[in-house]
């Protein structure tokens, strides 16, 4: 029997039955795909100091307590509601926002619904082997801490599809647990979620970038005039917050780290003889999962993105603060590609929505990219600063996929880019010494692999040395 003990929830789960009924049946099977795909080799002797939502106030935030991963009470919330709430842009603005499905619109809806969801397991199975390669306890609880959240997000989206399609939703819940990221006959639905993340660099660079597209997706759909689903989206933006965080100073600490070995050498030594990761592999990965995410934003003219703004169904990131919702009659200039050719042209604004919201992303990307300029400053390191790629640079999806760019956006050949594309991304050589480095995990409280400094503080004001991650008593 579920109990809202056993699934933390504001959605009255008690009173309603056929929810009830729905998640019953659903949620021994997620526990399986948990067991199966989940963090491998921390499910059952492991207890992980991890952070449970029980309320949506701030006080529901606080609740850390130490369980093993299988027994985690993954919870299902909504942002309050806002009163009189009203279709914010697009044709329909001003009509009340919709608490059923019209039925109209059921079909996108459900797409941009299960697309959501299908990266929030993805993320997990992605990185289930990482935590035999931890560079600390602090980092360990921290990659379970994100993997529960994706989960939740999961049941986030799960909620939605079981209260709203009926036996579509259904369906769709249990495909969820179906696909799998990188199997080639159900794999998850978008590219950058079938890519296995077997490194630490790569798991910070994926919270820092990839997390970050899941921000820029739920900011607009937490526009939606569906209500049920802006307010899943504006709790779920909470947790993301987290999984940035988790990103950035994990980069910023091995930069650190790297800058640290620098000085102690006298800026003479090759920092991997250091056992440290140097600035330009740590550039390589900015320039592969920033593109990657850039992907993730779809193709730059669109008429789906046009529709689902016209509709009311996906607003832009921070819709109030753009003075026109209507977009009628503005245009976007768009440097395109066409017959092989850069030119510039002008697409109305509304079939240029993926674009915006690919705009908003990148200066929210940069300015992670600037803290991690500081650091470098701050540690006296003069030739280097990290950047942002060219949005054409390494691109497989919209209208720069198939052609080559460097990092600058000027053209390639092909045979220029195979020859060159090594100095840009990570090669087989990097990800062979990222391995060896990481080969041995650290799970000594307050220790830390050789490559990353530590953290400012712990979590929930413990020590940096604190136990986050214990093996059962
Ligand atoms: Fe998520
Ligand atoms: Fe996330």
């Amino acid at each position: 029997m579920i109990s809202s003990e056993r699934i933390p929830n504001n959605v009255n789960l008690s009173d309603n039955k056929r929810l009830q009924r729905a998640l019953e049946h659903w949620q021994p099977k997620y526990i399986q795909w948990w067991k199966d795909m989940g963090p491998s080799g921390f499910q059952d002797y492991h207890q992980v100091y991890v952070r449970t939502a029980t309320s949506v106030d701030p006080e529901g935030w606080a609740h850390f307590e130490y369980v093993k991963l299988p027994e985690y009470r993954w919870g299902i919330f909504l942002a309050e509601p806002t009163a009189d709430r009203r279709v914010g842009f697009g044709d329909l603005m001003g009509q009340p926002v919709w608490q059923e499905v019209p039925g109209e619109f059921r079909n996108p809806l459900r797409r941009l619904i299960v697309t959501q969801g299908d990266t929030e397991p993805a993320s997990v199975e992605q990185q289930r082997q990482l935590g035999s390669r931890c560079p600390s306890l602090y980092d360990l609880r921290n990659l379970f801490q994100v993997n529960v959240e994706e989960g939740r997000h999961l049941w986030a989206m799960v909620y939605l599809l079981h209260s709203y399609f009926g036996r579509d939703g259904r369906d769709e819940a249990e495909e969820l647990l179906e696909r799998r990221s990188g199997n080639s006959d159900k794999p998850r639905i978008l590219q950058a979620f079938n890519e296995p993340i077997t490194n630490w660099l790569d798991f910070f660079m994926f919270t820092m970038f990839t997390d970050r597209d899941g921000k820029s997706q739920l900011l607009s759909l937490s526009e939606s005039s569906l209500d049920p689903l802006s307010r899943t989206t504006r709790f779920m933006l909470t947790e993301e917050a987290h999984h940035m965080f988790v990103g950035e100073t994990g980069v910023a600490r091995i930069i650190e780290r790297a800058c640290q070995l620098m000085k102690e050498s006298g800026y003479s030594e090759d920092v991997r003889k250091l056992g440290g990761i140097d600035l330009p592999t740590i550039q390589k990965h900015i320039n592969q999962w920033f593109t990657l995410s850039l992907d993730l934003h779809g193709s730059e003219v669109s008429t789906n993105a046009a529709s689902y703004f016209a509709n009311g169904l996906k607003g832009r990131a921070k819709e109030e603060t753009f003075e026109d919702h209507l977009v009628l009659d503005q245009i976007y200039r768009m440097t395109l590609m066409e017959e092989g050719k850069l030119d510039t042209r002008e697409v109305p604004m509304r079939n240029a929505m993926n674009e915006v919201l690919r705009d908003w992303y990148v200066g929210d990307c940069a300015k992670g990219v600037e803290r991690w300029n500081k650091l470098l400053e701050h540690y006296g390191v003069k030739d280097f600063q990290f950047r942002l790629p060219d949005r054409k640079f390494n691109r497989g999806i919209g209208m720069f996929a198939g052609f080559h760019f460097d990092p600058d956006g000027r053209p390639l050949s092909d045979e220029e880019w195979t020859r060159r594309k090594d100095e840009w991304l990570p090669s087989d050589k990097d990800e062979e010494y990222l391995q060896s480095i990481m080969a041995t995990p650290v799970f000594e409280p307050g220790k830390f692999a050789n490559y990353i400094a530590p953290p400012r503080r712990g979590i929930n004001h413990l020590p940096i040395d604190f136990e986050y991650v214990r093996t059962e008593q």
